[in-house]
C-alpha cells in the first residue's frame, strides 16, 4: 500500500469489531509514528496506551464517570463560514447513515456517547501535552497523529481520533496518571472497521482546492 492509497482509505471509523490488537503492533506504529516532523524536533507527544486488561479497567472506570467541559475550546465560539457548513453537513451525512432523524435527539445523543466507549475498539490511546506549549507544538501532535493513522491503515487497522474525551479531561486523567503538566488533547480509538455498519461507510467531504488554494 502507498501513501496515497493509505490517505483515501484512512477514515474516521465509528463502529469497530473486537478482534484485538496487540500492544506490540501499537508500540510499532507508535515508534515509526514518531518519524512525524515537529517544529524544532521538540516531538511534543504524550501517549497513554489502553489495551487488554486495562481497556476492561477503563471501561468500567469511565462507566461510572460523567462528561463535563473541555479544558480547551475545541471550537471558536462562534464557528464562520464556511466551516460552520462543512460541520454541519458531515453531523447531517453521519446521522443519515446511522438512519437517525434531526428530531431524534435521544438517539443522537446515544451515538455520541458511543465515544465514549471508543466505537467499540479493542484498543485507543490518550494523546496529551504539556500545558506550557502553544499552537506551533500542538500542530505537531496532528502530525504525530496522522501519521500514527495512515501507519495503521498500512497495517490493516482502522482509527478513530476523538476530541469528545477533552470533556472527559478529568476522569482520563486520573486513570492515565498522567501530571497536571499534561493536558489532555484527544483519544485515539484503534482496530478494525465492522464493514457490516452503515455508519463505516460515510465518506466525508471535503472543499474543492480553489476554496483554499491561492495560486500567486
Ligand atoms: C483531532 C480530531 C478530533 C476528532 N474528534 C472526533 C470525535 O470526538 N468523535 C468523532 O466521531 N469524530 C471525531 N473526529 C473525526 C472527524 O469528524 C473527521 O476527521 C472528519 O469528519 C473527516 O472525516 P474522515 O476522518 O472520515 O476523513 C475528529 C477528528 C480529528 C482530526
Amino acid at each position: 500500500m502507498n501513501v496515497s492509497e493509505a490517505t483515501q482509505r484512512r477514515a474516521s471509523i465509528r463502529s469497530f469489531l473486537a478482534d484485538p490488537v496487540s500492544d506490540k503492533q501499537i508500540r510499532d506504529l507508535l515508534e515509526v509514528a514518531s518519524r512525524a516532523p515537529s517544529g524544532g524536533n521538540v516531538q511534543p507527544w504524550k501517549v497513554y496506551v489502553i489495551n487488554g486488561d486495562a481497556m476492561d479497567r477503563f471501561r468500567t472506570f469511565i462507566s461510572s464517570r460523567s462528561p463535563g467541559e473541555s479544558e480547551y475550546p475545541v471550537y471558536p465560539p462562534s464557528l464562520q463560514e464556511p466551516y460552520r457548513t462543512n460541520r454541519f453537513e458531515l453531523g447531517e451525512a453521519m446521522y443519515e447513515k446511522l438512519g437517525i432523524p434531526r428530531e431524534d435527539k435521544p438517539a443522537r445523543f446515544a451515538h455520541l456517547a458511543r465515544n465514549y466507549e471508543f466505537f467499540g475498539a479493542p484498543a485507543a490511546f490518550f494523546c496529551f501535552i504539556e500545558r506550557n506549549m502553544g499552537s506551533a507544538q500542538w500542530s505537531d501532535l496532528g502530525m504525530f497523529l496522522q501519521t500514527f493513522m495512515l501507519l495503521a491503515v498500512e497495517a490493516g487497522l482502522d482509527t478513530c481520533p476523538q476530541e469528545a474525551w477533552a470533556n472527559h479531561w478529568q476522569a482520563v486523567q486520573e486513570f492515565c496518571g498522567a501530571p497536571q503538566e499534561e493536558m489532555l488533547f484527544c483519544g485515539m480509538a484503534i482496530g478494525k472497521r465492522d464493514e457490516s455498519k452503515p455508519v463505516n461507510s460515510l465518506r466525508s467531504e471535503r472543499m474543492a482546492v480553489d476554496e483554499w488554494a491561492t495560486w500567486l
